[in-house]
This record gives structure tokens, C-alpha cells and sequence, in this order.
């Protein structure tokens, strides 16, 4: 549902999950209205909002978002009059959050949905003694709310088809995977499996077979790393060999009947919150919690973006947000008539963490990236988008040449001007200058020659008539510009 207007979102309660959410609704966008009792709440909020921005960033803000978007309500009655949808965020605990669910029920309007948050309590038990019960349902998000794309969606007996499909609209709104948990059961779907291996850990931590580190290790130098990108099942199909999951299940099916798991829990002793807690801490290694849900966001991007060129898991929303963020961006694609900017300005961005050396500057490769995102807001300008290129035809580019004039730091932020030097048939030959955005110094530039190709004939193959009339309307506009200096050059020692 890419293009849903600009709406206003409800936080109720603002600890962790609810600052995820105003995050991620206020980067898609949309504006927020805020609320939780505790004194100090406001303040913390919006400082949890300024410590998860440069990460939303880096995923890809839409146009419109704004953290001063961000408006805090007197009374939760105040909020629940002033928004279009409630996410309730408050401790997990049916005390707490039945009361309050009915009292925002009691002011939203019928045609406001309200999700909770709760991590696996049963919504036919939230729902009861609403107004309007049918429109509350569960929306169970994960941490980082503002990177990880799931979210649980489990409907009470008393919710309507409609405000599930209103939530798998919001959700997908907020570029999320919304999955409809079909069966009301408790603690849903994902929190199942993580509690079953959860139960496991304090089981062998209490029984002194090993420490949290260890068993962290046996998770994130194995399992861990197949679980991004295909799931518990489809790796275990692979590990049955040609035979797949029949073969593998006639392999270790035996071992079901063996003692690997102990699923009951064991008591919450004092030694084990202990052994528990002091495992943590000494894998901290002094680092601080700011420090490690920084650590924790870059490589949950960096890990969400390897997999979008494979097309696995997460990767594709990370591809769906690039191009939802273009079509609701400015300037939209070019069509007869508009008039050119000379040069163009289609891409700003800022330096980001995995761009940097150990100097703190910004790699070669990484300028070619930078650029090679600019040229990606070139292709959608002209109508060369994801339905064009999955036609076949896309631009392979022959030949680059980089001038570095000046380094770019971490969190620099970037412009990006575009000259159309000339366009054929079957040639698009074209000049990025990548300059610092507030001082507008000169950082980089390329000049490039791309060759338009159809990829399922492996060959050149003429521009067709959409991106053909745009480049040609461009460079008509861009004739003018002076040809820069860097354009043409040779390299030698004389
Ligand atoms: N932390 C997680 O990883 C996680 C993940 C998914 C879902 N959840 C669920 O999200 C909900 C919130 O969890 P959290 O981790 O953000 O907790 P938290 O303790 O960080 O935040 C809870 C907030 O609710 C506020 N609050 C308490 N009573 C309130 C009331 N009556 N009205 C309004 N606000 C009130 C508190 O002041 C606090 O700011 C829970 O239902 C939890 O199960 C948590």
C-alpha cells in the first residue's frame, strides 16, 4: 500500500517499544502524538528518538519525516481525540493495560483501530469491556521497532476481518511484514520459538554446563546467521542434502526422543538471575547500553541490506522502502513537458558508518556507491524502475572515472548534482559531483558511460521511448552547462 497519505499516530506509553514505534511512524512520515504518565517521559522520549534517527535514516527516511513531528498529549484521553490509530506500549501486565485500553476506546472514534503491543497476552481478554471491541487486536512488534520489519497481527474473538485488514494495511504503510497469526494462542508465533530457546539457555546456565557468552557464540557463529535469511525450516531442508526435509527428518527423527531439550523452565532462583546478569555484563565489556544499541542497529542494517540483492527475508523491505521513498519523493518521474533543472539534484544523503576507514573518512569504493545511488535517482527520474528493469532492459555501465577532491567525513552530509553530457540511442554518457551539502565544497566527481542492455538476450538493445524521450529532454537542458573539467581527462605523468 505504498502512498497512504500523511496520518497521525497514537503512542500510549513511551519505554522502549513505544519510542521504537514513534520513530518508525515519524520517519515514514507521518506525525505522532505521545503519551505516558511517568514523570521525565517527554524528555526521554525525545532523546530515545534523537539516539535511533541516524539508524532510521540510514534505512531510508520518507519525504515529510520530521522528529518535530513529534507532539505530546495532556491525558490519554487528549491523545485518543487527536489520532487516527492507538499503539498501546504499556508494561505487560492485563491490570494495566485493560483499563486503559477501555478508556481510550471510550474516546477514539469507531473507525480508529487500537493495537497493543503486548508480547503474547490474549486480545479476546484486552478487548473485552471496550467500546467498539471489534477494532482492537494485537500488532506485537519486535526491538528495535524502528529496523525489524515484523510484526505480529492476532485478532480476539470480538475483532472484525476489517480492523485486520486495516492493520495489515497500517503496517504495511510503515514498511513492515505483517504476519497474521491465524490461531489466538499465547506468547503468538515468533515469541514461541524464541522462548523455547530462551527456557533452554537458563536451563544450562543454571545447570553450570556453560556461560551467556557461550551460548551466544553457539548461536551467532552458526544458527544465528542462517536464520536472517531463510528461517529454521528451509535451513533444515538444506541440511537433509539432495533428499531435503524427508531425508533429514529420517536422519535425526531418532533424535527427537533423545534428552536435547528440557522446554519447562527451571525456577528463578537468585543464583541464576545472578549467573545470568553477570554473564551479560562481563560480555559488555564496559560498553555502555547507548554504545551497544548502536553496535546492535549498524550490523542490523548492514545484515538487512546484504540480503536485499538476494532477495531473502528482510532485504526485500529494504528494497520496497527505496522504492516507496522515491515514488512519494520529489521530483516525481519526469514526464513530456516538465521542465529540467540544470544540473539536476536528485540524491542528498550523509556519510554513513560503513562508508568510513579507521581515518574516519569515507573509502574509495565508497564514493562509487554514493554514486552509484545517484545514478539510481537518475534511472527512476527517466522511468527506470523496478517494472522496467524486471522487463529485462536495464543500463550496464563501461566505464567510470572518479575525481577525489576533497575527504568526507562520518555523518557529512551530501549533495549530489547530475549533467546529462549526451544520450543516444543505445549510450547514456553522463558527469555526478558529490559536494558537502552546507558548505558546498566539492568532494568527488564521475563521469560515467553506461550501455543500455536487455539482460535476457545478453545484448545492447535501444532505449525504449519513456526513458529515451526523458534523457533526450534532459540533455537538451543540460547542452548549455559549461562541460566540467574533469570531463574527457586522461591520465598520465606528462
Ligand atoms: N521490550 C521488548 O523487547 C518488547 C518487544 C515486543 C513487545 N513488547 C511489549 O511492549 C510493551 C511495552 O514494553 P516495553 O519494553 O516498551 O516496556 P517499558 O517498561 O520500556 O515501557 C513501558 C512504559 O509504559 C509506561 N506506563 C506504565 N503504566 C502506564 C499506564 N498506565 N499508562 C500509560 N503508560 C504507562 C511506563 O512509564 C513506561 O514508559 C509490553 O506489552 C511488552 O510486552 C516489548
Amino acid at each position: 500500500m505504498a502512498g497512504t497519505a500523511p496520518r497521525t499516530i497514537g503512542v500510549v506509553g513511551t519505554g522502549v517499544i513505544g519510542a521504537g514505534w514513534t520513530v518508525r511512524a515519524l520517519a515514514r512520515g507521518h506525525a505522532v502524538v505521545a503519551w505516558d504518565p511517568a514523570p521525565g517521559a517527554e524528555e526521554r522520549l525525545r532523546a530515545a528518538v534523537d539516539q535511533a534517527w541516524p539508524s532510521a535514516t540510514r534505512l531510508g527516511l520518507f519525504p515529510g519525516a520530521d522528529r518535530s513531528r513529534l507532539a505530546w498529549a495532556a491525558t490519554a484521553d487528549d491523545l485518543a481525540g487527536r489520532v487516527d490509530w492507538i499503539q498501546e506500549n504499556v508494561p505487560e501486565d492485563e491490570d494495566v493495560k485493560r483499563p486503559l485500553l477501555q478508556a481510550l476506546a471510550g474516546v477514539a472514534g469507531p473507525e480508529v483501530v487500537i493495537a497493543s503491543s503486548s508480547s503474547g497476552l490474549l486480545p479476546t481478554r484486552l478487548q473485552e469491556g471496550c467500546r467498539y471491541p471489534e477494532r482492537v487486536l494485537i500488532g506485537h512488534p519486535f526491538n528495535p521497532v524502528y529496523l525489524l520489519p515484523l510484526v505480529e497481527v492476532v485478532a480476539g474473538r470480538q475483532t472484525s476481518i476489517e480492523a485486520v485488514d486495516a492493520a495489515q494495511t497500517h503496517y504495511d504503510d510503515l514498511v513492515m511484514h505483517p504476519l497474521v497469526v491465524r490461531t489466538e494462542i499465547e506468547g503468538y508465533l515468533s515469541d514461541r520459538l524464541q522462548e523455547a530457546l530462551w527456557r533452554e539457555i537458563l536451563h544450562l546456565v543454571n545447570d553450570g554446563v556453560a556461560t551467556t557468552r557461550e551460548l551466544d557464540e553457539a548461536v551467532y557463529y552458526g544458527p544465528g546467521l542462517r536464520w536472517a535469511g531463510m528461517g529454521t525450516n528451509l535451513t533444515f531442508h538444506l541440511a537433509g542434502g539432495k533428499g531435503g526435509m524427508r531425508h533429514m527428518l529420517g536422519q535425526f527423527g531418532p533424535a527427537l526422543k533423545l534428552p536435547w531439550t528440557k522446554l519447562e523452565a527451571p525456577d528463578l532462583t537468585s543464583d541464576l538471575i545472578e549467573a545470568m546478569a553477570a554473564g551479560c555484563e562481563e560480555q559488555a565489556e564496559g560498553r555502555s547500553m547507548t554504545e551497544l544499541e548502536r553496535l546492535r542497529d549498524d550490523y542490523l542494517v548492514n545484515v538487512m541490506r546484504s540480503l536485499r540483492p538476494l532477495g531473502l527475508g528482510a532485504g526485500q523491505l529494504v528494497a520496497e522502502r527505496e522504492a516507496r521513498i522515491h515514488e512519494a519523493g520529489l521530483p516525481a518521474q519526469w514526464s513530456e513537458g516538465d521542465p529540467v533543472a540544470a544540473p539536476l539534484t536528485l540524491y542528498e544523503t550523509t556519510v554513513e558508518p560503513d562508508w568510513v576507514d579507521y581515518n574516519g573518512h569515507m573509502s574509495e569504493w565508497a564514493f562509487l556507491t554514493a554514486f552509484g545511488w545517484a545514478s539510481d535517482k537518475l534511472f527512476r527520474y527517466v522511468g527506470i524502475d523496478e517494472d522496467y528493469r524486471s522487463a529485462g532492459h536495464t543500463f550496464f555501465t563501461v566505464e567510470t572515472h572518479l575525481n577525489y577532491v576533497r575527504e568526507a567525513s562520518l555523518t557529512d552530509p551530501l549533495r549530489f548534482t547530475t549533467q546529462v553530457l549526451g544520450v543516444d540511442a543505445k549510450r547514456l554518457h553522463f558527469f555526478h559531483a558529490m559536494e558537502h551539502a552546507t558548505t558546498g565544497d566539492l568532494l568527488c566527481t564521475t563521469e560515467q558511460m553506461l550501455l543500455h542492455v536487455d539482460t535476457r538476450v545478453g545484448s545492447t538493445t535501444p532505449l525504449l521511448p519513456g526513458p529515451a524521450a526523458a534523457l533526450t529532454a534532459i540533455a537538451k537542458a543540460h547542452a548549455d552547462l559549461p562541460v566540467p573539467p574533469q570531463v574527457g581527462q586522461v591520465m598520465g605523468l606528462t
